[in-house]
Parts: structure tokens; sequence; C-alpha cells
């Protein structure tokens, strides 16, 4: 699953779909974390979509993925400061892609 100490392990590379970058990242096949507060391990995520569905405050839109080996769609937290720290998401993703930090 996502490591929960992503921010103190890896490097801030800059922003994508209004989110952080947390690589490292080689795209296509390496796409790094994905948002701070609500964070998804692009590498990890194979486009369940429960995350989406269950979400009560819509954080998460798809982005395209293409040439990913995991899936070619990804559930990206655009709306990140909406997030009412419920755990939905971290309970239901299948593969542990998701870290939310309720600080
Ligand atoms: Fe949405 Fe709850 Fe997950 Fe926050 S913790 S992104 S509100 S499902
Ligand atoms: Fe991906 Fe998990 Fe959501 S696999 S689409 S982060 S439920």
């Amino acid at each position: 699953g996502i490591d929960p100490n992503f921010e103190e392990n890896r490097e801030r590379e800059g922003r994508e779909h209004g989110v952080d970058v947390w690589g490292p990242t080689d795209p296509p096949e390496t796409l790094g974390i994905r948002g701070t507060h609500v964070a998804v391990d692009f590498d990890i995520c194979l486009a369940d979509g429960a995350c989406l569905e269950d979400c009560p405050v819509d954080v998460f839109e798809w982005v395209d993925s293409p040439g990913h080996p995991e899936s070619e769609i990804k559930a990206n937290p655009t709306n990140e400061v909406q997030c009412i720290d419920c755990m939905l998401c971290v309970d239901v993703c299948p593969v542990d892609a998701i870290d939310v930090d309720p600080g």
C-alpha cells in the first residue's frame, strides 16, 4: 500500500491536476504519489473507482494515465481541500492506494 510517511521519504516535484506530485516519477510507467492531505499512490491505483463512488464531498476526479501498467485512468484528489476526514476512501480502496492525514 501507500507509504504513510511519503512526505519524509519522497521529494515534492511540483504540481499537476491541481495537487502536489511526490516523486520519483518516470512517466508513463511511474507517476508517483498525488496530493498531500488526501494522497493517492498512482503507481498502486488500479482504477477500482470505490473512492469516487463513496467520497461524500467528491474529492476525487478521474485523470488519464495512458501507458501506466496498472490502469489507464487514476483517481486524482483534485478537491482535497474539501475533505472531511471521514476515512471512507481509505477503507474502501482494495489496494490501499490512499492515505488521508487528519492533521
Ligand atoms: Fe472523501 Fe472521506 Fe476520503 Fe476525505 S476521507 S477524501 S471526505 S472519502
Ligand atoms: Fe484507485 Fe483505490 Fe480509488 S484503486 S480508483 S484509489 S478505490
